[in-house]
C-alpha cells in the first residue's frame, strides 16, 4: 500500500509543512544519510600532481562527445576546495558522505606492476580525516567509471577479464591498506551495468564503443556490454573475497557493489503480455547483477533466452565467488518507466528485454512531473514498489546509494536569484521520494539502512557536460572559485531526516 504524499505548500515553513506524522521516526537511530558524488564529476585538478588520464579525460577532450563542449578538467575544483565542501556538507547536517577515489590518481597508468602516486593517496587521506574531523562517515567506491586510459590502450580494459582483474585487485588492495583503518563502508562498482551500456551498447559514454558507426570506430553492442559486465561481476567478487581474508578481520568493515535499477511497471495493467514485459524490463536491468550476487550465483533465466551465447557464462568457481559477495543491496534509483511488450522479435542489439519504455501509460496517466533531464520524472510510488520488489526478490538490507533529480531553469547566469535557488520541484521529489522510502521501511517491512542524495554540487554530469544541474548547491561555472550557493532543498533534506529518523 502507497500513502499519497500531501502536496507541498511554497513558503519558508514548506519543509515542515510536508512531513508526515505518520512516519515520524520511522527510520532506524543508526541510519545514514548524506550526499554522493564520484571524482570525475567534482574534483578537476585532471594532470595535477601526477594524476595519469582517465577514459573520462579521454573523451571529454575528443571533439563532439559531450553535449556542451566541455571538458571535467576544472569541475566544481572539489581537489583543491575539499575542506571547505566538508564544511558546507557539514552545515547541511550530514551523518555520511559517498565519494568515488580516482583510480589514476591514485595509481597513474593503473596496472598492477606500475608505480603508485603518493600525491594521489595523500589527498584521499586529507579527504577522509577532514570528514572524519567533522563528524562526517565516508563511504567510498572504488570505482565510478574512471579507468586509466592506458589500461584502455594496454589491453582493452575490461574487455580483457584476464588481464584487467589483476590489475583491479591490486588497486583496490593500495586503497585498502592506505584507507581501510579509517574507512569502514567500500562500495567496489558503481552501477557495472550503467558503465557497460552507455559505454559499449550506446557509445556515448567512455571508452565510447558500440556497432554504431556514425558514432563508434568500434565495438559490438550485441556482445560487449555483457562482456564487460561480467568481467565487472567477477573481479568485484574477487575483490570481495580479498578483503574479507586479508583486511576485513582486521579493519572491520563491509563491502558491498551499488546497482542501477529504475522500475518498470506494465503499460496496460490488465495485459498479461504487459505483466510480464515489465518484469522481464526488471530482470533485464536489474537481476542481471542482482540474481549473480544475491539469488542464484547465475544469470535470469529470461536473459539466457533470449541472448543465449551472447551473456557469458560463470564457471563454477566464479558463480560459487560471485553469489553472497556483497554485504549489502546497494542501491541506485530516480524513476518509473511505463513497459509495453513488443510484437516483433529482440534485435541482437535488445539489451531491454524487447520491451519498449514509455512516459504515458494506456489511460494516457504521464509517469510523473517532468525534470531538467529527459529521462528522468518523479515518481515516488515506483520508488515505494522498486524497494518491495528488491527486498522481496533478495532479502538482503539496502543501503540507497543514490537518489535525486535535476530542474528546469537552473541555466542562470550568476548569481542566482532567490527564486531559483527556492528549488522547489527537487523539494517535492525528496519530499515524495523520502516518504515513500519510509513509508516502505515502516509499513512494509523493508530493511532500509542509507540514502544518499545525488547530488552535493551541481556537477559535470558525463556526456552532458554541465546542462544538467543535479546539486542542492548550485555552482557558479564562470566564477574561478566555482562559487557555490546553497539550494532551499539542502536545508528540506536535513529537515526531513531530522522527522524520519528515530532518536535513539
Ligand atoms: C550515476 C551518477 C550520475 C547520476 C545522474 C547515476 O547513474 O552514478 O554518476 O551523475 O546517475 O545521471
Amino acid at each position: 500500500m502507497y500513502v499519497k504524499s500531501t502536496p507541498p505548500a511554497t513558503n519558508h515553513s514548506l519543509a515542515m509543512s510536508i512531513l508526515e506524522s505518520h512516519l515520524k521516526g520511522a527510520l532506524r537511530p543508526d541510519f545514514s544519510w548524506g550526499y554522493a558524488t564520484a571524482a570525475a564529476q567534482i574534483e578537476g585538478a585532471w594532470n595535477v600532481d601526477g594524476k595519469g588520464e582517465s577514459i573520462w579525460d579521454r573523451l571529454g577532450h575528443t571533439p563532439g562527445k559531450i553535449k556542451d563542449s566541455s571538458t571535467a578538467d576544472d569541475a566544481t575544483r572539489a581537489y583543491d576546495f575539499y575542506k571547505e565542501d566538508v564544511a558546507l556538507m557539514k552545515s547541511y547536517g550530514v551523518r555520511a558522505y559517498r565519494f568515488s577515489l580516482a583510480w589514476s590518481r591514485i595509481i597513474p597508468l593503473g596496472g598492477k606492476d606500475d608505480p603508485v602516486n603518493p600525491k594521489g593517496i595523500e589527498f584521499y587521506n586529507n579527504l577522509i580525516n577532514e570528514l572524519i574531523a567533522n563528524g562526517i562517515v565516508p563511504f567510498v567506491t572504488l570505482f565510478h567509471w574512471d579507468i586509466p586510459q592506458a589500461l584502455e590502450d594496454r589491453y582493452g580494459g575490461m574487455l580483457n577479464k584476464e588481464k584487467y582483474t589483476p590489475d583491479f585487485l591490486r588497486y583496490a588492495r593500495v586503497c585498502f591498506e592506505a584507507f581501510g583503518d579509517r574507512v569502514k563502508n567500500w562500495i567496489t562498482y558503481n552501477e557495472p551495468g550503467v558503465y557497460s551500456l552507455a559505454g559499449y551498447a550506446a557509445g556515448v559514454h567512455a571508452p565510447g564503443r558500440s556497432s554504431n558507426r556514425e558514432l563508434n570506430e568500434e565495438g559490438d553492442s550485441s556482445t560487449e556490454p555483457f562482456i564487460v559486465s561480467h568481467t565487472e561481476l567477477v573481479s568485484h567478487a574477487y575483490c570481495v573475497k580479498m578483503y574479507r581474508e586479508d583486511f576485513k578481520p582486521t579493519q572491520k568493515g563491509t563491502i558491498m557493489i551499488t546497482l542501477h535499477g529504475n522500475y518498470s511497471t506494465p503499460w496496460d495493467d490488465t495485459d498479461p503480455l504487459d505483466i510480464e514485459a515489465a518484469q522481464r524490463a526488471r530482470e533485464f536491468e536489474i537481476a542481471w547483477f542482482g540474481d549473480p550476487v544475491y539469488k542464484t550465483g547465475d544469470y535470469p533465466a529470461s536473459m539466457r533466452a533470449q541472448l543465449g551465447d551472447r551473456l557469458p557464462r560463470f564457471t563454477e568457481e566464479e558463480s560459487k565467488l560471485v553469489l553472497g559477495s556483497s554485504d549489502f543491496y546497494g542501491m541506485n534509483s530516480y524513476t518509473t518507466f511505463f513497459v509495453k511488450h513488443k510484437k516483433t522479435p529482440p534485435e541482437p542489439k535488445d539489451h531491454v528485454g524487447n520491451v519498449e519504455k514509455l512516459d504515458t501509460n494506456s489511460k494516457g496517466e504521464s509517469r510523473g512531473p517532468e525534470s531538467d533531464t529527459y529521462w528522468l520524472r518523479t515518481n515516488p510510488w515506483g520508488l515505494r514498489q522498486l524497494l518491495n520488489w528488491i527486498w522481496n526478490r533478495y532479502k538482503v538490507p539496502i543501503f540507497m546509494t543514490e537518489n535525486g533529480t535535476t530542474a528546469k531553469g537552473e541555466h542562470v547566469d550568476a548569481p542566482p536569484s532567490e527564486d531559483i535557488l527556492n528549488d522547489k520541484h527537487r523539494i517535492e521529489f525528496f519530499n515524495g521520494y523520502l516518504n515513500a522510502l519510509a513509508g516502505a521501511v515502516k509499513e512494509d517491512g523493508v530493511d532500509i539502512r542509507s540514502y544518499f542524495v545525488w547530488t552535493f554540487t551541481d556537477n559535470w554530469e558525463w556526456a552532458a557536460g554541465y546542462t544538467d544541474r543535479f546539486g542542492v548547491t548550485w555552482i557558479d561555472y564562470n566564477s574561478p572559485e566555482k562559487k557555490r550557493y546553497p539550494k532551499k532543498s539542502a536545508t528540506v533534506v536535513r529537515e526531513l531526516f531530522e522527522h524520519l529518523i528515530a532518536k535513539e
